[in-house]
């Protein structure tokens, strides 16, 4: 009954798209891998977590149902198909299962033995013990069971192992949650070659990755400890710049761009991820008093530092049901940079607001600048990610959630 509804919810939803997968959460039990939840816990469509580090930083979960769904549908599995999980719950692992059937095969790795050992057991328990359950650090893969058709990968990455791309087949999908300037995006790639092509983009959150991927994100305190600035990889040479910024004058510039309430705006955040080489988060604490930083209402989070400027924006509400992007900034240029960042608010609304999705390519070290697509660059320690923003006529141009893409 519990598990009905959850079914039903995913397809009214459009989290499940194909009657396979809608077979497969309706054979799985999920109760039997989340002991420590209620049964309305088990079948909500939420995350149940199952381990926390000492910061009470949530390291282990059983993915929330609308997500499992989401990354099985884009790892286009097929009965005989060999699949890899990174990131054992165990469920998740008992769907794929379902999916490839008797002739396929999944294996799925956890790098911490407490969740395989937790993972093996609830597969048992569950009737899934063909599924290969592995202690190891994810990031080498599997190579002894690959070339696998499908690679699903459940921690948030920041870096494209080179092993995955050698395990997976040509044509084969990587499903990914990979961060890109702090900003965390489901990816559905393709692999062409050496090269990773994403196909479907989604927000999504997930787990931190640990072992030889790991890689967290620095804070620049700006006051105390309530209002930092968080970067992932552009870490700004002298962070001294800062000291004391949020104590001089602040430039605040309206855009013009409205938006009415509850309406997603991701685009706009991978937009000036890709234009700006200073992109960077905007933290501040639940409880820190906010005048300071924008007369009305609490910042969305995207900021953006050049030499010893930030800005940053906010979205106030200016009428019944609609708000407005609006910038501040401090600093020396405080004009220069809230003038930019406000333009490119301009831009997106004008041309990516309603157009393709951005299109993620991974591809190899040492692939040439001149072998690179146009867009923003992000150097990795193993790949080269490249953010494009594909023309409207673009044949592969790809369109995502609630934006239709023009007939
Ligand atoms: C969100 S949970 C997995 C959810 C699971 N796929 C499910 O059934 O919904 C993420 C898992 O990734 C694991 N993990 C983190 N870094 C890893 C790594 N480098 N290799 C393998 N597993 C890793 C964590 O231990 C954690 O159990």
């Amino acid at each position: 009954m519990l598990r009905a509804r959850l079914v039903d919810g995913l397809l009214s939803g459009g989290w499940i798209r194909t009657a396979e997968t809608e077979a497969a959460f309706r054979a799985v039990p999920r109760h039997l891998f989340t002991p420590e939840a209620s049964l309305e816990a088990a079948y909500a469509d939420d995350v149940v977590r199952t381990k926390f580090d000492a910061d009470g930083v949530a390291i282990s979960s059983v993915s929330a149902p609308w997500l499992q769904a989401t990354m099985i549908e884009q790892a286009r599995l097929a009965p005989g198909m060999r699949c890899l999980e990174l990131g054992s719950g165990g469920y998740n692992a008992a769907l794929l299962a379902e999916l490839v059937g008797p002739t396929g095969e999944v294996t799925t790795v956890d790098i911490d033995p407490e969740i395989t050992d937790r993972a093996a057991r609830f597969l048992a328990t569950a009737g899934y013990d063909q599924v290969r359950v592995l202690t190891r650090d994810g990031w080498h893969g599997a190579a002894e069971h690959a070339p696998f058709d499908a690679i699903v990968v459940t921690a948030q990455a920041v870096d494209i192992a080179p092993a995955w791309v050698d395990q997976l087949v040509d044509g084969g999908r990587l499903v990914i949650p990979l961060r890109l300037r702090g900003l965390s995006r489901g990816v559905a790639f393709e692999r062409h070659g050496g090269r990773l092509i994403s196909r479907e983009t989604q927000m999504c959150g997930f787990v931190r990755m640990q072992g030889a991927g790991a890689n967290p994100m620095r804070r620049l305190a700006l006051r105390d400890d309530e209002i930092a600035l968080r970067f992932d990889g552009n870490y700004p040479p002298k962070p001294e710049l800062f000291d004391g910024i949020l104590d001089t004058p602040r430039v605040d510039v309206w855009t013009g761009v409205h938006i009415p309430p509850m309406t997603p705006f991701d685009t706009l955040k991978l937009w000036l991820a890709t234009v700006f080489d200073g992109y960077c988060q905007l933290d501040v604490a639940k409880d820190a008093a906010t005048e300071s930083l924008a007369p009305a209402g609490r910042p969305p989070g995207d900021a953006v530092v050049h030499d010893a400027n930030v800005a940053y924006l906010t979205c106030p509400k200016i009428a019944e049901s609609l708000y407005e992007f609006r910038v501040h900034a401090f600093g020396p240029n405080a004009t220069t940079l809230a003038e930019d960042l406000a333009d490119q608010v301009r831009i997106w609304e004008r041309d990516h607001r309603t157009g393709p999705d951005p299109r993620i390519t991974a591809h190899p070290l040492g692939t040439p600048d001149h072998d690179l697509p146009p867009g923003r660059t992000l150097d990795r320690a193993h790949t080269r990610i490249t953010i494009t923003w594909p023309h409207p006529t673009d044949p592969d141009a790809t369109y995502h959630g609630s934006r239709p893409a023009p007939s």
